[in-house]
């Protein structure tokens, strides 16, 4: 059995996740990042607190926290099912059982409820969706987007993947990616594709391991860098 989505879940993870899914160092943390599709995970709000700079852009941002809370409220049962009928798709070493994701999710979710409004206040949430980002070129030093990209596949074209992936290079000057994966437990059939864009644009494109495994075989990052910067190779 697959996992299948009819649309893209909120679902949202944490500060340490982040730092897990795309090798987050101090010296990525220190910088200017922008979380595309970062939905209701609580990177934004945890990293904030650390004293980071993060700007996350997704299109839930415009509901109000009541109503993101109640969306979240009419999915994640479904969720939690469909990851129940497929436990061996994913690694049980970081998380010991389903109550354990479901309890972590739905912290992080309500960490970042809790600092939504301050949030929107202050410009960290932004109401925008890939591809189209309200942001001036090199605006960022990294862009970060999980579990939304490659993840959704069936959902989203090549060519939105294209798009996507060449305006987040346009707002930040190195991109990352996680995972290659789609919901079928494989590389997704847009990454290739992206990646020979890019590289096409003067980008160096890899894919990186990381020190994060939930999906079994979902490893990897894509990370862009311009072509004249020396990043880690595979
Ligand atoms: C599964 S959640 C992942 C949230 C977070 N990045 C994480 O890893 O926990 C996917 C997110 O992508 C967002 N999304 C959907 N369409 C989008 C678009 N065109 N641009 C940016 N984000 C989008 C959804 O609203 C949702 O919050």
């Amino acid at each position: 059995m697959a996992i299948t989505y009819d649309a893209v879940k909120p679902w949202g993870r944490s500060f340490s996740e982040y730092v897990g899914m795309f090798g987050l160092t101090e010296t990525d943390l220190h910088g200017r990042i922008i979380g595309c599709g970062d939905g209701p995970a609580s990177f934004n709000a945890e990293a904030t607190a650390l004293g980071y700079q993060v700007t996350s852009v997704d299109p839930i941002y415009a509901l109000t926290p009541l109503q993101i809370e109640q969306r979240i409220h009419e999915t994640w049962e479904q969720i939690v099912e469909q990851m129940r009928q497929n436990m061996d798709m994913f690694v049980w070493t970081k998380f010991k059982s389903l109550d354990d994701v479901r309890d972590t999710r739905l912290r992080a979710m309500r960490r970042f409820i809790a600092d939504l409004e301050q949030g929107q206040q202050e410009g960290r949430y932004i109401d925008a969706s890939l591809p189209d980002l309200p942001f001036a070129d090199s605006s960022f030093d990294l862009a970060l987007c999980s579990n939304f990209l490659f993840m959704y596949s069936d959902n989203l074209s090549t060519a939105f993947h294209i798009a996507a992936v060449q305006e987040m290079g346009r707002v930040a000057r190195e991109v990352r990616i996680f995972p290659l994966y789609d919901l079928a437990n494989k590389e997704s059939d847009h990454v290739i594709p992206v990646m020979e864009f890019m590289q096409a644009q003067g980008w160096q494109v890899a894919r990186v391991p990381v020190d994060y495994e939930f999906l079994r075989g979902a490893n990897q990052m894509l990370r862009l860098t311009p072509s004249t910067d020396q990043g880690p190779q595979t």
